[in-house]
């Protein structure tokens, strides 16, 4: 049977601070250090702004990939250990690939990483985990996407694929427990105003596949501050609840191409909250 929240929380939204860029003259640069448990480091100008976040759990759940650029699904998994990289590949890989092909109205999708995050410094050395990100972005820009495919498949593979319609979704869920604090906030793609975005630059040292990791130098996309933003999370996610949010579409008629996302803090966790464990996995997802 599906665990769902025992408490569905009633306050139709929260306040809380979403690090936003201060402006968009310098490229930021995230540094990803390969020391294991280390921060990520950024060089950046933000400014943190209290923006209304919406409880998604009370309005009705007709949330589409191609429309909001999120969603959220129940799934029982069969893995018993995220941390376990066999259970990802012979499991949790198939499994989520399904799941995401069927919720993004695709023929297939294909899993490129997994990236374990945790709040708990002892479970980041442990497992290679990283901090959750306090700040709203987007994981890939057209250049990186268009890269990450031909990483994934070679170039005479990526060539034929890359003349048909792709996109790129992400699929995050506890690994553990009911998400207790700093959970996911997604903003609605139709609310995203495309020059309110800035290339950035993400360094990391690559890692051979194969690796479950987001361990790669590439672009992402990050924000400075849009009154029109709507964002929307769905409060203690347990473990059988999968958000599913967009990165990249090539369709460029109004499909939703992404969807904003960050880490916040709500200010009404609970007294000593749980670590937050979460697991997110990126997949392309294709159509014909
Ligand atoms: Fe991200």
């Amino acid at each position: 049977m599906m665990n769902l929240p025992e408490e569905p929380m009633q306050k139709r939204a929260t306040v809380a601070e979403l690090n936003y860029l201060a402006n968009l003259d310098e490229i930021p640069v995230f540094a990803q250090s390969d020391r294991i448990g280390e921060s990520i480091r950024v060089n950046d100008n933000r400014a943190p702004r209290d923006v209304p976040i919406i409880n998604a759990r009370l309005l009705p759940q007709t949330f589409s990939l191609d429309v909001e650029g999120f969603t959220l699904s129940g799934q029982i998994t069969k893995v018993t250990d995220f941390n376990d990289d066999g259970q990802l590949v012979g499991i949790y890989t198939p499994e989520i690939e399904d799941l995401i092909a069927r919720a993004a109205g695709g023929t297939s999708a294909v899993v490129f990483d997994h990236t374990r995050r945790s709040t708990d410094r002892a479970h980041r050395e442990k497992y290679a985990s990283r901090d959750p990100v306090p700040a709203p972005h987007s994981d890939y820009t057209d250049t990186s996407a268009f890269q990450r495919m031909r990483d994934k498949f070679g170039d005479a593979e990526a060539e034929d694929r890359l003349a048909r319609r792709f996109s790129i979704v992400n699929a995050w869920r506890s690994m553990g427990g009911t998400i207790e604090q700093w959970p996911l906030t997604v903003c609605d793609a139709r609310t995203i105003d495309e020059s309110r975005l800035t290339q950035t630059r993400r360094e990391a040292p690559v890692r051979p596949d194969p690796s479950f990791e987001y361990n790669r130098s590439s672009e992402t996309r990050h924000a400075i501050f849009d009154p029109a933003h709507t964002w929307c999370w769905f409060p203690r996610m347990t473990a059988d609840e999968v958000l599913l949010f967009k990165n990249f579409d090539t369709r460029t008629d109004g499909t939703a191409r992404y969807a904003l996302h960050s880490a916040f803090q709500d200010p009404d966790i609970p007294a000593n909250p749980a670590p937050r464990e979460t697991i997110e996995t990126r997949a392309f997802v294709f159509y014909d």
